[in-house]
């Protein structure tokens, strides 16, 4: 999959709108994602509102690209449909992972910003979003058209790959 090696964290975007088609693209690639047990524990809240963006992008002090974007995905996951929270910061990483090679396939760029395991974050961006009790944001996923796009740098390292024959 060449998005793999192409995708880079873009955190400056064109003032354009993206299409509902897709984010609805992107969304489904994040509902694609595997999960433990299948449970499929995310819940995204989808912001364009450029107030919410801006409180959001205070998050923390790596989240100020937040406020340039005309898009962000905030991952989250439902605890009252979970059998276990063992596997839940995974099943969310990896959807972010989704989320974010699919970018790439629609000429979009974004950045992940953490949330979890910062209390503090959490407690903020539930207060921003008004989140019921049982929604836990997991990461924010600024978006959009990029404005200039980098080339990936090589990370291939071999000292760091064993083989045991
Ligand atoms: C778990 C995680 C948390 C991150 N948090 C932030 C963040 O808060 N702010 C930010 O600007 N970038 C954040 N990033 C993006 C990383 O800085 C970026 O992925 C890394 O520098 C590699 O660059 P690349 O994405 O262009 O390959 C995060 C990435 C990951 C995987």
């Amino acid at each position: 999959m060449n998005a793999i090696f192409t995708r880079t964290s873009v955190r400056q975007f064109e003032e354009r709108e993206v299409e509902p088609e897709k984010i609805e693209q992107l969304l489904k690639a994040g509902f694609a994602a595997p999960s433990a047990l299948n449970e499929c524990p995310w819940e995204f809240y989808v912001v364009t509102n450029k107030g919410t963006l801006a409180t959001l992008s205070k998050t923390s002090q790596y989240a100020r690209p937040v406020a340039n974007a005309p898009v962000a995905i905030v991952i989250c996951y439902n605890t009252s449909t979970l059998k276990s929270l063992d596997f839940v910061d995974i099943n969310c990483a990896i959807a972010a992972e989704n989320i974010w090679l699919e970018m790439e396939e629609l000429e979009l760029g974004g950045v992940f910003m953490a949330v979890k395991p910062f209390e503090a974050r959490v407690e903020f961006v539930t207060k921003v979003l008004n989140l019921p009790e049982n929604i836990i944001p997991f990461g924010i996923m600024p978006l959009g058209y990029p404005k200039n796009k980098r080339q990936q740098k090589e990370r291939f390292n071999a000292e760091r790959v064993h083989y045991i024959n």
